[in-house]
């Protein structure tokens, strides 16, 4: 049987929940990553080093016996932020970076920042303490079609801001465009995009096929296939500014499967054998190892994991649902067949 070994991976980009939903989640990205970019869009939003320390040891606490995972907090910027709440926050080991959710773009970002040509004093402090920044990189004008507002934010803000701090180091969340390939490619190495598994597999065809999908929503939303060629190739090119974020986003069902349905795809119980559907349909199941365990802490400076997992060629068939707390989420890829099996860490 075919298998691949590689050093163990981490997930850079991650939404973990609270409470019962972080309980029935937090087992499966533990279970293939070592450590994972927490996002901090809560209902109230961890925007203090306080709200950080707790909610990371609520995430500990939920970490099954003799597992070894590590919680990289990130917090949320709003139009309240403070330099001196950056600065605090660049002495503090667990916090890896801030979060910009332009306010009103995505789940919970309600109040995220409402002008980000307007806090060019945090980008500043950022900059100056050489704290990352991680970007929801889409526009909230209503005027701007939702399939463009990747690209409206890159020449609206983004090209400005990354020209005015040339040494602040940017991550472009979840890029979707070959537009934001492009972009990434043309900056410096401060300058990094993670991937989704489901912009890697999907286009926005998948959305409307044979009926509205709920459960292929996220934001920003899948585009074309052109621009999920431009992903995969950027995947796949060995490039250390493209790397892992599964973005992994639980909804329940009902949150899902209702007239106005929340965005997420949950993509955790299956994320590196979905990485590995993407890259051996390229031929380029080689450079899953670099984009799924080096580049990710190169860019944060961390050290790369020493152990190392398994994935077998071996067929399974993803379940239709998995529980989440008293309800059920449907995961990405329910029913379907993938051909590569997680088999866990080597001891
Ligand atoms: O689809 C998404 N879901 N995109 C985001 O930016 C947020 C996330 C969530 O928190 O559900
Ligand atoms: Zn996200």
């Amino acid at each position: 049987m075919q298998s691949i070994s590689m050093t163990s991976p981490d997930d850079w980009h991650l939404h973990l929940r609270d409470g019962a939903i972080l309980s029935a989640v937090l087992p499966h990205t533990v279970n293939q990553f070592r450590r994972a970019v927490v996002m901090p869009n809560l209902p109230r939003p961890v925007t203090s080093i306080a709200d950080a320390l707790c909610y990371r040891e609520r995430i500990i606490q939920r970490i099954q016996p003799g597992r070894e995972f590590q919680p990289l907090m990130t917090l949320y910027l709003t139009d309240a932020t403070t330099p001196e709440l950056v600065k605090e926050a660049s002495k503090t080991d667990c916090i890896i970076g801030f979060k910009l959710y332009p306010a009103g773009a995505t789940t919970n970002s309600s109040s995220g920042v409402s002008d980000p040509d307007r806090i060019y004093y945090l980008y500043e402090a950022l900059e100056k303490l050489d704290v990352p920044l991680l970007i929801h990189a889409e526009v909230t004008d209503p005027q701007i079609d939702i399939f463009d507002r990747e690209k409206a934010f890159i020449s609206r803000h983004l090209a400005e801001i990354v020209r005015n701090f040339p040494k602040l180091r940017i991550v472009l969340e979840h890029a979707t465009t070959e537009d934001a390939v492009q972009f990434v490619e043309d900056c410096s190495p401060r300058v990094a995009a993670t991937l989704t598994p489901q912009h890697l597999l999907y286009n926005r065809n998948i959305l409307f096929s044979g009926g509205i999908r709920p459960h292929h929503y996220c934001l920003p939303v899948l585009k074309r296939e052109r621009h999920r060629k431009a992903l995969l190739r950027a995947a796949t090119s060995g490039n250390p500014k493209f790397f892992l974020g599964t973005d992994s986003a639980p909804h329940s069902i009902s949150q899902k499967e209702s007239a106005c349905g929340c965005a997420g795809c949950f993509t955790a119980h299956a994320a590196l054998e979905l990485y590995a559907e993407a890259f051996e349909r390229v031929g380029a199941i080689e450079y899953l190892e670099g984009f799924a365990s080096f580049y990710g802490p190169d860019f944060y400076r961390l050290p790369r994991n020493t152990d190392r997992v398994t994935l077998q060629q071996k067929n399974w068939t993803i379940p239709e649902s998995y529980p989440l707390g008293n309800e059920s989420i449907v995961p990405l890829g329910a029913g379907q067949q993938l051909r590569w099996t997680f088999s866990g860490r080597e001891s």
